[in-house]
């Protein structure tokens, strides 16, 4: 499509919506940068698809302001918004064609017959349906489809691009291959694109970043790879990734477990209630001697070996601390020197893998 069209930045500040006694959006400010693919992540009823209807005008905030760009959007209508929208229901028209349902949004917008055609053509092309124009929605499958909706959202070139879980009705092999078409659109299109979704490893494939959203909050805002191994809350912790959690005392900003300090790299963040180590298990390391000195001990004694394909899973019975569980590649190196059931196995995390949170978030 043309590079005429620029992406916007949008700005929301302090907004707020409730419904009776339940916050749906609870004080939510979020920039979100020109250009950016921003995933808001969180489990269901966290207030995802409210903050998206709000930023699409199907949702009247109570409080709070909504730029794009400089433009202050709260009392604008929805088809005054210029944004191009892809939901999880296609809800594309049955009885039109492909071309018909992608040139639909051209035609309300009054362009001419030809212009409707060539940019229709320049949409297919882009989610690779060449070809497939003349075609009813029947007689496609539910990938097909949804790249069908993906162009009759971009093919009127928005600046701003919302999806709530466009891909949550496709199969899993499909929705991974959709997940990587998606972000590789987006790297074509100059569109800021906010999106939805209740699955992490989802969010964490596509995002520039993501903003973790519990109870009509954001918890933490930050890239994938940050919000995984920094996480600034036990919530977002535990959301994002697999992980066991033992409490520990948190003074002199040092973690002690069972009165022994912690070594770790990551700073502490502030919070209420107490501290939670979170021990993910692709971040333990199995050692076949002594553990060093620089890392922390968890070793113990294998309670149960499950093999999982790509990785297999090793359950650890520590003595003092539980079940621990520490997971290797299935491959010979991972394998190798992993002691059978009921053997004692070396364990260490290291300081830039040990990973200390409060109960909940500031
Ligand atoms: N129109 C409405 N009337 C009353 N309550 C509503 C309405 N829309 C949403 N809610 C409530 O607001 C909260 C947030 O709902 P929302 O649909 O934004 O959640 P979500 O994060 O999109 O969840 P899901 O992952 O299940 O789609 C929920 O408690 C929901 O019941
Ligand atoms: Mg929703």
């Amino acid at each position: 499509m043309s590079t005429s069209v620029q992406s916007l930045p949008i700005v929301l500040s302090r907004l707020c919506k409730a419904y009776g006694s339940v916050k749906a959006l609870d004080n939510v400010s979020l920039n979100i940068a020109a250009g950016e693919f921003l995933t808001l992540l969180g489990p269901s009823g966290s207030g995802k698809t409210t903050l998206l209807m709000a930023l699409a005008g199907f949702v009247r905030p109570d409080y709070g302001s909504i730029l794009f760009g400089d433009r202050e959007m709260i009392t604008t209508p929805p088809n005054k918004r210029g944004l191009g929208m892809v939901f999880q229901s296609y809800a594309l028209f049955p009885f039109m064609t492909v071309a018909e349902n992608i040139a639909y949004p051209l035609k309300i917008r009054g362009l001419s017959k030809s212009d409707q055609k060539m940019r229709t053509e320049h949409a297919l092309d882009t989610v690779e349906l060449d070809g497939y124009g003349d075609r009813r929605i029947s007689q496609l499958s539910g990938g097909q489809r949804q790249r069908v909706a993906l162009a009759r959202a971009m093919v009127f070139e928005p600046q701003i691009i919302l999806m709530d879980e466009p891909l949550s009705a496709l199969d899993k092999k499909l929705r991974e291959h959709m997940q990587i078409e998606l972000k590789a659109l987006h790297q074509k299109l100059d569109a800021t694109v906010v999106y939805v979704t209740h699955d992490q490893r989802e969010a964490l494939t596509m995002s520039d970043r993501i903003a973790v959203v519990n109870h009509g909050r954001i918890e933490q805002v930050e890239t994938p790879e940050r919000l995984y191994r920094q996480p600034n809350s036990f919530f977002v912790a535990d959301f994002i990734g697999e992980s066991v959690s033992l409490p520990v005392e948190v003074s002199n900003k040092k973690a002690h477990l069972n009165g022994r300090v912690l070594k770790s790299d990551l700073p502490i963040s502030e919070g209420h209630g107490g501290h939670r180590l979170v021990i993910r298990p692709e971040l333990l390391e199995v050692i076949l001697g002594e553990i060093p000195e620089t890392a922390n001990d968890f070793s113990g004694h294998v309670y149960d070996i499950i093999y999982q394909g790509d990785s297999i899973l090793v359950i650890v019975q520590h003595e003092s601390l539980g079940q621990i569980n520490v997971r290797v590649p299935a491959n010979r190196a991972g394998q190798k020197g992993l002691p059978s059931q009921g053997e004692r196995i070396g364990l260490a995390l290291h300081p830039e893998d040990t990973i200390i949170v409060p109960e909940h978030g500031s």
